[in-house]
């Protein structure tokens, strides 16, 4: 248990005003976390797709390596939609072609679709992160209420200012603002501007009291101070890290990022709107069920075109700044960044 910090006693903590994005799903592990945070950033562990057990075995191997701050983020609990079985039968029947391809057996509509958010929250407080930050909706008031009992700072994720405004009324400390060229799932619930990050940074921190996270196309020291100067308290980069040494990226992944293809945004690995890199994955399915029932049914698929290395059939989140991503070790970069 930490005793609860204000924002800037938390962020006198910090030595360079940067966040490490979390990135569930590979990318971020807990090496590159331990290793932002020690370089006087905030490291963050992407847990949204880990088991509870997982997520303890994560944030010790944090600690392992750093004695240092760092954040944990989970998706807040999402309803899972009614799906109709028309719409089941289209969507396995596009996936179909892709399993024989790789020599799984047909797809088929796994019975549990998400973690339960309970259960990993109740991992994250049993021995609590500084910080916690949470995407695609708001929180139960009882899970804030669990996390700032615990000592726990706790940033939300918009897309728009009344997102924000939303997220600000039911008390989180810190809003990331996340603008439209960021990399990977659209992390708002309601309302999505696709806006410039300098200027939603701007439009959030002139409305609003609560201090703000820029997150989006951040690439450099000067793309970081610049989003300081339009009123954020720290940046957030995710892209920036996706070919540090420490990233959990693939091989394949990392081929492909050095490829120069264009970014889009598609639904069709989550049935959830994200950036990422074009592949013939993302020109044909045309009809993923909803999220978060298309991203456990595509789950498999994903995990046999990592083993066969095959860029075609993976999610290659990256956001719109991604060809200034470089292969360096975390610190390196984080020193990339500072202004
Ligand atoms: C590979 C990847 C995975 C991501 N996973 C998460 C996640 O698990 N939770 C989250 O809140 N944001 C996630 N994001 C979004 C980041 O938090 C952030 O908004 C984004 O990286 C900022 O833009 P940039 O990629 O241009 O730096 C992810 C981004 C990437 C690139």
């Amino acid at each position: 248990m930490n005793a609860l910090r204000s924002w800037p006693e938390f962020q006198a903590t910090l030595r360079v005003p940067l966040v490490l994005a979390p990135m569930a799903g590979g990318v971020g592990t807990p090496a590159l976390a331990a290793a932002v945070s020690q370089a006087g950033g905030l490291g963050s562990l992407g847990a949204a797709y880990l088991t509870p057990t997982q997520i303890g075995g994560a944030m010790a191997a944090v600690r392992a390596h750093t004695d240092r701050p760092f954040l944990v983020n989970l998706f807040a609990p999402q309803p899972v939609p009614t799906v109709t079985p028309a719409a089941v039968a289209l969507a396995l029947e596009e996936l179909a072609p892709f399993h024989a391809a790789l020599h799984l057996p047909p797809p088929t509509l796994p019975p549990q679709v998400q973690e339960d958010f309970g259960a990993q929250l109740n991992a994250v407080l049993a021995d609590p992160p500084a910080a916690f930050s949470f995407a695609f909706g708001r929180l139960p008031p009882a899970a804030l209420d669990a996390l700032h009992a615990a000592g726990v700072l706790v940033i939300g994720t918009a897309t728009s200012l009344r997102e924000a405004h939303l997220l600000a009324q039911d008390g989180v400390d810190a809003v990331t603002v996340q603008g439209g060229a960021a990399g990977g799932h659209r992390g708002g619930w309601m309302q999505d501007d696709h806006a410039d990050t300098l200027h939603l940074t701007r439009q959030v921190s002139a409305a609003l009291s609560v201090p703000v996270i820029a997150a989006g196309g951040l690439m450099a020291a000067a793309d970081v101070q610049a989003a300081l100067q339009a009123g954020a308290a720290l940046a957030q980069c995710g892209t920036a890290f996706l070919l540090a040494d420490e990233a959990g990226t693939t091989a394949p992944y990392r081929a492909a990022l050095r490829e120069g293809r264009p970014t889009v945004l598609t639904r069709a690995f989550s049935g959830r709107p994200a950036r990422g890199l074009r592949n013939s994955f993302t020109d044909t399915v045309t009809s993923p069920l909803p999220t978060p029932t298309q991203n456990a049914l595509t789950r498999p698929l994903r995990a046999a075109a990592a083993q066969a290395g095959n860029p075609e059939l993976l999610s290659l989140w990256a956001g719109d700044g991604y060809r200034q991503a470089r292969t360096a070790s975390a610190a390196q970069i984080v020193a990339d960044l500072t202004p």
